[in-house]
């Protein structure tokens, strides 16, 4: 523009006004203050650049700063977030340990009532588990089989002292009474829909199913019987006849294995049967390190 505006000056002074050597002088002098008028506007322009580049540069450097911020904050968040998750993470394996203690507790209480020992679900737990795995069931329903197994006697509670604790053969009303646990027990876990009290009440309401059929409850038979109460059946049982009761003495091993042989496809799932004797090392090492104290 400045250039521009110099141009049309001095051709309306040539066309014009030179006319003579004083007209030329005045015209030069007219050039040379307008050239530095110019050269002013040029500097102003130029110093107006400066004071933006230097506006430029401190937001520039503001907003290095400010992404240098962002950065500290990020990473501090970054840090909280994974305290956070490790927080919940231990809360988690707290809540577990300390559910896993009140089921063998809840446990303990339903066999307690029957002079059983705390040790009899620990047992049964770890029995269930070994046989589940060898069964085929993934680590995960192992797992919670595990958990849940020993609540099979919680309706235990609900039986008189006297039937439970009755030394010898029980009348036949005082069976159909003790029978009742197992609809007790399903009864007391029916109060949540979680994985672990789904799987809790078919372990109380099915473990004195038999396979082929005239257990109790219900009397149902086969794979109507759900895994986790025939997995619990012959855990539960051949815990109980190798262990004093009440009502009996301990069984020698030997008489327990050839039960389990002649129940085979009766009272216990066969392929239970086979993995039971497949794992009959761990099962016995698992007896061993859970003695009962007296
Ligand atoms: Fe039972
Ligand atoms: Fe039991």
């Amino acid at each position: 523009m400045v250039g521009h505006d110099l141009i049309r000056h001095i051709d309306s002074l040539m066309s014009d006004e030179i006319v003579d050597c004083e007209s030329l002088k005045i015209a030069i002098n007219k050039l040379v203050k307008a050239y530095i008028k110019n050269s002013d506007r040029l500097d102003k322009i130029t110093k107006l650049s400066d004071k933006q580049q230097i506006e430029m540069l401190k937001l520039n450097e503001n907003l290095e700063s400010a992404y240098s911020e962002l950065d500290i904050y990020k990473n501090h968040l970054e840090e909280r977030v994974h305290a956070a998750v490790s927080d919940i993470r231990l809360l988690n394996e707290e809540l577990s340990k300390t559910q896993i203690e009140v089921i063998f507790t809840m446990g303990a209480i339903g066999e307690s009532r029957s002079k059983e020992t705390g040790n009899h679900v620990k047992r049964v737990a770890e029995y269930s588990k070994i046989l589940a795995l060898a069964y085929g069931l993934d680590k995960e329903e192992a797992e919670l089989l595990k958990r849940v197994s020993p609540m099979h006697d919680i309706g235990k509670v609900a039986i008189p002292d006297h039937i439970l604790n009755k030394p010898g053969k029980l009348t036949e009303e005082e069976f159909a009474v003790m029978q009742k646990h197992t609809v007790i027990g399903y009864e007391m876990l029916s109060n949540s829909d979680r994985d672990i009290m789904n799987a809790a009440r078919i372990v109380a309401h099915e473990h004195h199913e038999k396979y082929g059929g005239g257990g109790y409850p219900r009397g149902i038979a086969g794979e109507e019987i759900h895994i986790f109460g025939r997995i619990t059946a012959i855990a539960d049982v051949f815990d109980a006849l190798g262990s004093d009761r009440c009502y009996k003495k301990a069984w020698d091993d030997d008489r327990i294995f050839s039960l389990f042989k002649e129940e085979r496809g009766r009272h216990f799932d066969p392929l239970l049967v086979d993995a039971f004797f497949d794992t009959i090392k761990d099962i016995l090492d698992i007896r061993g390190a859970l003695k009962d104290e007296f």
